[in-house]
């Protein structure tokens, strides 16, 4: 089995209920961050790490995730008949290659365990990413390059980490740490949403994976078994005391934007990182806070 990952699966079949009635019509990965579809910035971040092969699993209501990987011929050709050349670069940016993008139905909304078990014949026998394109991660060097230079260590799998407050744990999947390496910690225990007081450890899992194609024989048993959801963290934590599950401290800012205001933040600190925005967005924040300030 090659150890090198070069194919994704982004799970995007959800509901979104979260930001109705706006996902009525609009997939939430389509959301934009200032100018820029959610699913871009996941799609760019697979790139940076080395995957060449994009596979989106998608439901009914989401066609127009599929139109905005395709060309814009055009769109493309209008810009390049006003010379606006700086805009149809930006355009071009997003096209994907023809044969390097394929979509798979999840036909019911199972979970998202099930969700990465659809895509298992694009797979094979070799290690795949998983993408949740809610999660935006703004870092120097992108979250999902680091974990493969990191899993090219470890082998197994690899889910990303972060440290969060003992009073927000019970929001995540938390790690129950066997050995601490720095950056890399393996894993004895998963535990999806702890009672208070009840987590493991401060380690919180979120939406980057590296995984091996014995999580899909994991989640073909599981599937047989259970009638409600299929949860991926069950078919990882079976590995533990197979191939290993490891966790990955990553470097950069993650942001929720499956909830509303983890969008609103991740809308105001990517407005801040360009150029052309920072000056007034900043004087208009500063002006909003003196304004509440003075009120208060
Ligand atoms: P969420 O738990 O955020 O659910 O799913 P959701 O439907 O997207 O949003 P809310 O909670 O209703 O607002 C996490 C990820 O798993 C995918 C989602 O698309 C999202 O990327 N998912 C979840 C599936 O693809 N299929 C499922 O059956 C469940």
């Amino acid at each position: 089995m090659s150890n090198k990952v070069t194919k994704a699966i982004f799970p995007v079949a959800g509901l979104g209920t979260r930001f109705l009635p706006a996902t009525k019509s609009v997939p939430k990965e389509i959301m934009t961050l200032v100018d820029r579809p959610l699913v871009q910035y996941a799609i760019d971040e697979a790139r940076a790490a080395g995957i060449k092969e994009f596979i989106f699993v998608t439901s009914r209501g989401k066609s127009a995730l599929e139109d905005y990987f395709d060309h814009a011929p055009h769109l493309e050709q209008d810009l390049k008949s006003k010379g606006k050349d700086k805009l149809l670069e930006i355009l071009k940016s997003t096209n994907m290659d023809s044969g390097e993008i394929a979509y798979i139905r999840q036909h019911k909304a199972l979970g998202l365990g099930h969700a990465v078990w659809c895509a298992r014949r694009l797979i094979g026998n070799e290690p795949f990413a998983v993408m949740l394109p809610d999660d935006v991660i703004a870092a120097d060097k992108p979250c999902l390059q680091q974990m493969v230079e990191a899993y090219e260590e470890t082998g197994g799998n690899m889910v990303a980490a972060m440290e969060v407050p003992a009073d927000k744990a019970s929001a995540y999947g938390i790690l129950d740490v066997r050995e601490d390496m720095g950056s890399i910690v393996s894993v004895k225990g998963m535990v999806e949403k702890p009672k208070a007081g009840e987590a493991p450890s401060n380690l919180a899992v979120i939406g980057r994976y590296i995984l091996s194609p014995k999580i899909f024989d994991n989640l073909n048993a599981m599937k047989s078994g259970a009638g409600g959801e299929i949860q991926l963290t069950d078919a990882i934590a079976e590995e533990i005391d197979g191939e290993g599950v490891y966790g990955y401290r990553f470097n950069g800012q993650r942001y929720d934007c499956g909830s509303k205001a983890g969008f609103l933040q991740a809308t105001v600190a990517f407005g801040l990182e360009r150029e052309d925005l920072r000056d007034d967005l900043e004087a208009y924040l500063r002006e909003v806070v003196s304004a509440r300030e003075a009120a208060e």
